[in-house]
Parts: C-alpha cells; structure tokens; sequence
C-alpha cells in the first residue's frame, strides 16, 4: 500500500542546518526510507532568493520520497499547471516567506529559524532577538498546523524558545512541544566512544540533564557499553582502562557542554551537520519509537519529575512508543548529579524571566 506522505516544516531553510538537513529528510533520514515526504519551508524576505535555490537543489536532487501531490482538475486549472493526460502533480516542496502558508497542515515542525550565536557569546544573548520570533510562530503553528502536529524546536535558546512557543500556542498539547538535546546526548555517546575506543553504536542510555546551554548536565552513571563480555557499565569500563572516574565527573561533562562553542571557535559558524542528524534522529525516536532497554535526552515540559519544578522546558531521558514520550523514572540520582540538575534548572528559571521581559522590551 502507497502510504500518504507526511508535511514537515523547516523554519530557517535557507541557513546553514536547513541546508544540511532538508536532504537528509527527503533521504529517508528522518522517517524512513519508505516514508514519502512534503517539505514546508519556511525563510524571511531577505533569504526568499537562497530558498528558491534550495527547492531548486531538492528538485534537481530527484529524491524519490519528495513526494508529488495529485490535484484535482479544479487545482491544476487554478493554479496554472500543464495538464496531461494523467492529470497535474505538484513537486513535494513548498518554499514560501509566508508563515501561514508554510504551517498549512504540517504534520511535524523543525524550528530552526532565528539567528545563531557567533564567537563569544552566550546562548542568552540571541535571547531577544529569537524569543520574539517564536511567539508570532506559535500562532500561526496553532492555527495552521495540522491537528496533534509534532513539534521540535531547534534555534537557540532552544529550550527557552520552545516554552514561549508552548505559552503563545495553548491549543498546542504541551507534549507535543519539545527542544533539541539530541546533540549533546549524541556528542557525550561520541566523547565515550573516542575515548574508550568502542563502537559508538554500542554505547547506550546517557543522559543530557537540562539546558541546552553550558550548564547542561552530561551524566553517565547509568551509560553502558555493549562489549563481547555483555553489557558494562561505562564506569566499569573507565576504570580499566585508567579513564579515571573524576574525569568523567570534570573533563568529559566540561567537553560536552563546551563542545557548542569549539565548534563555533573551530568554523567561525556554529555545528549544522550534526545538528541536522541529531533532529533527524530526535523526530525519528519520537515517531518510530526508541530501541528497547535504551532511551534518549529531549527537552520536554517538566512535570516535577527528579525534583525538578514544572513551568520550564528541560532536557530528561526518555522512552518513546507509539509516538508519545515518557520521562524514564527511578534513576538513582547521586551528591554530584543533584548539584548539577539543579543549577542548569535555577539557569532555566532565570532564563525564563528574562525570555518574558524580552518579549514586554
Ligand atoms: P543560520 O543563520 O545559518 O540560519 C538561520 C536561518 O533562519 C537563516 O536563513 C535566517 O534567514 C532564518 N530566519 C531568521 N529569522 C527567521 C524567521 N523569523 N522565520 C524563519 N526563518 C528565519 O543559522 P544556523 O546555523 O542554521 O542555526 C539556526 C539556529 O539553530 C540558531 O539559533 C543556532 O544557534 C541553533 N542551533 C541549535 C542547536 C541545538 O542543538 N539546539 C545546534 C546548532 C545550532
Ligand atoms: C551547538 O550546541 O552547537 C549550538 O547550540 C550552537 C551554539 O550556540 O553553541
């Protein structure tokens, strides 16, 4: 059975992470290579000139889930298209700098509009000019998207930026609105994978505790490595090969949270490529369900879980079935971990004030 394709939005398509990841979703990479897709994407006025480029890329690229719509003979008259005797298809893209158009009946939201952070700078600083953004996109989102739309924002402050989408779009279920974390959970499986020399793919189950920011928290006490003598525990594993413990606990959490800033200092421009594989892998979790006995780190709506207060968007481990996410419960939480859950959700909380006086400013 052909199955009907399914529309995602792209905000900010024509810079740098839309760039990279608009192919890799009409590859297959986000929902499977058998999954048909149509992509919204969304740019200003300034960028409408790259955009067209970018459509005509996907075109030319010929990728074969860029799904074409049939229209009905009423359509193609109205909109001007060649008639065959087959009927009128229209190319699965859509490229606009219309917010309304771009949000119609999408089924799935990647936010990656907005203005990246340059060498320097705190994510807090491209605070005023996002947050605004995202509350004129909410509305159009609640107005435009398709029912149970799935949302996943991108541009930083992104869990900053994903509260006040929820906030402005209250018909939106709050937890259908998530940030990315999926990056830095990927660079901590990376960081284990570099230094303990082990396949990354046999590297599960870390947790991005959080903000997307420098005060996230990398934990890997519950990390595991799948080896030919079973499944051992990452500290296990740390303590043979003389990766001593306190460094897990220093060097390996401070190279995560900075990782965001070497790669700016690095390509004068911040991380694109790894961004768009890791919202790839975040939609496609969430959609397809994470592996058994594994989850992932996304920034979700706190519900009070681990102590940590509701009201912010904050980056837990989760499980996904069936499309819908859960925060996994019961971790043991050590001194250490608390400490540092608890100052990345006062940075939250501060952030969230300041997000909110932006928006009156
Ligand atoms: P970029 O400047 O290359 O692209 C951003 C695009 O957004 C530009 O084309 C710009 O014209 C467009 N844009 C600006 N305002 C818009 C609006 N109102 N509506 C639609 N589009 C708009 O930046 P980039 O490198 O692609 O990064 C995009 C965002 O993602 C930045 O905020 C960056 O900090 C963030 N980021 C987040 C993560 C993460 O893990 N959460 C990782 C990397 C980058
Ligand atoms: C990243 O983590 O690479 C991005 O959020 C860019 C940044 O501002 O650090």
């Amino acid at each position: 059975m052909v199955q009907s394709a399914v529309r995602i939005l792209v905000t900010g398509a024509a810079g740098q992470i839309g760039y990279a990841l608009v192919p890799m979703i009409a590859k297959g990479a986000m929902l499977g290579p058998d999954q048909p897709v149509i992509l919204h994407m969304l740019d200003i006025k300034p960028a409408a000139e790259a955009l067209k480029g970018v459509k005509m890329e996907l075109i030319d690229a010929a990728f074969p889930l860029l799904k074409g719509m049939p229209l009905n003979l009423q359509d193609c008259l109205t909109m001007g298209r060649f008639l065959t005797s087959y009927g009128c298809i229209i190319a699965g893209v859509v490229a606009t700098t219309d917010v309304a158009e771009a949000c119609k009946d999408v089924n799935i939201a990647v936010m990656v509009g907005g203005f990246p952070r340059t060498e320097g700078m705190e994510r807090k600083d491209v605070m005023s000019k996002n947050v605004s953004i995202y509350k004129a996109q909410a509305s159009a989102l609640e107005q435009h998207a398709a029912p149970n739309c799935k949302v996943l924002v991108v541009a930083n402050p992104a869990n900053s930026n994903a509260l006040i989408l929820k906030e402005f779009a209250p018909s939106i279920p709050e937890k259908n609105i998530t940030c990315l974390t999926r990056l830095d959970h990927n660079r901590a499986l990376g960081q284990i994978s570099e230094r303990l020399n082990v396949h990354v793919g046999d590297v599960k189950n870390v947790i991005i505790w959080g903000n997307h920011s420098s005060t996230q928290y990398p934990d890997v006490n519950h990390a595991t490595v799948m080896t030919s003598a079973g499944e051992k525990p990452v500290s296990e594993l740390v303590h043979d090969d003389q990766w001593q413990l306190h460094l897990l606990n220093s060097e390996f959490v401070a190279t995560v949270q900075q990782r965001g800033a070497a790669i700016i200092k690095a390509r004068k421009l911040s991380s694109a490529l790894s961004a768009a594989s890791s919202a790839c892998d975040h939609i496609r979790d969430w959609v397809l369900g994470t592996p058994q006995g594994s989850w992932v780190s996304m920034g979700v709506y706190s519900d009070g879980s681990y102590g940590i207060q509701p009201g912010i968007i904050y980056s837990f481990p989760v499980t996904c079935q069936k499309g819908e996410w859960s925060i996994v419960q019961g971790l043991k939480i050590d001194e250490f971990s608390r400490e540092k859950m608890d100052a990345t959700a006062k940075e939250l909380i501060e952030e969230k004030s300041l997000a909110y006086s932006c928006l009156k400013g």
